[in-house]
């Protein structure tokens, strides 16, 4: 697996740093309110996990998964529930706990749909942010790190469903891409 990486662009430390702040900040914020943390599958799930362990106030979790109505419409940001929460988040706050925000349709489109169910507020934290690709205007209220344009697998993220098990933000080698 590390002959497939052409650089690491966030170490482990950063992100585990990254974390950290973020877990310290969203405790501060939302202290003596009830918060459900929802984390997007596949990819969300590691950060998911180590978020919510640098959370130091009570929190409920859950998660869902999404996909895009194929690859014609993916343009559009309309998404597919594949598995939705079991838990209600009527009158709770939610936070949205994303792997990365790229075109931001995903996220958007998310929002929109948990919004319907009555939270008493929605926000999102994501570990990754790639603004030069944005399609659509939405940020994440809890940003860990900006990245470039790049293809990026590791920390949660995948290509063609592997290399989410890397602990660092990597770049893929090119002659991955070329086998496929
Ligand atoms: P968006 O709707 O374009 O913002 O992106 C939705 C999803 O695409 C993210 O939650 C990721 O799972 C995936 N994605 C976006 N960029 C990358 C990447 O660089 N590597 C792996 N997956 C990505």
């Amino acid at each position: 697996m590390q002959r497939d990486i052409e650089e690491v662009l966030v170490s482990r430390e950063t992100i585990s740093e990254m974390v950290r702040t973020l877990g310290k900040r969203i405790s501060e914020d939302y202290e003596g309110q009830e918060l459900v943390l929802i984390g997007v599958l596949k990819g969300g799930f590691v950060f998911l996990a180590d978020l919510m362990r640098e959370i130091t106030i009570p929190v409920d979790m859950d998660l869902i998964s999404v996909s895009s109505y194929g690859a014609q419409t993916r343009s559009s940001g309309v998404v597919r529930i594949i598995k939705d929460i079991d838990i209600t988040i009527t009158n709770k706050h939610v936070l949205i706990v994303e792997d990365i925000v790229d075109t931001g349709l995903t996220l958007k489109h998310l929002k929109e749909l948990l919004s319907t169910r009555g939270p008493a507020s929605i926000k999102v934290a994501a570990a990754f942010d790639k603004p030069s690709r944005r399609k659509v205007e939405i940020e994440a209220e809890y940003k860990g790190i900006v990245i470039p344009d790049k293809f990026v697998i590791g920390y949660g993220l995948d290509y063609a469903g592997k290399y989410r098990n890397l602990p660092d933000l990597c770049t893929l080698s090119p002659k991955v891409y070329s086998k496929a």
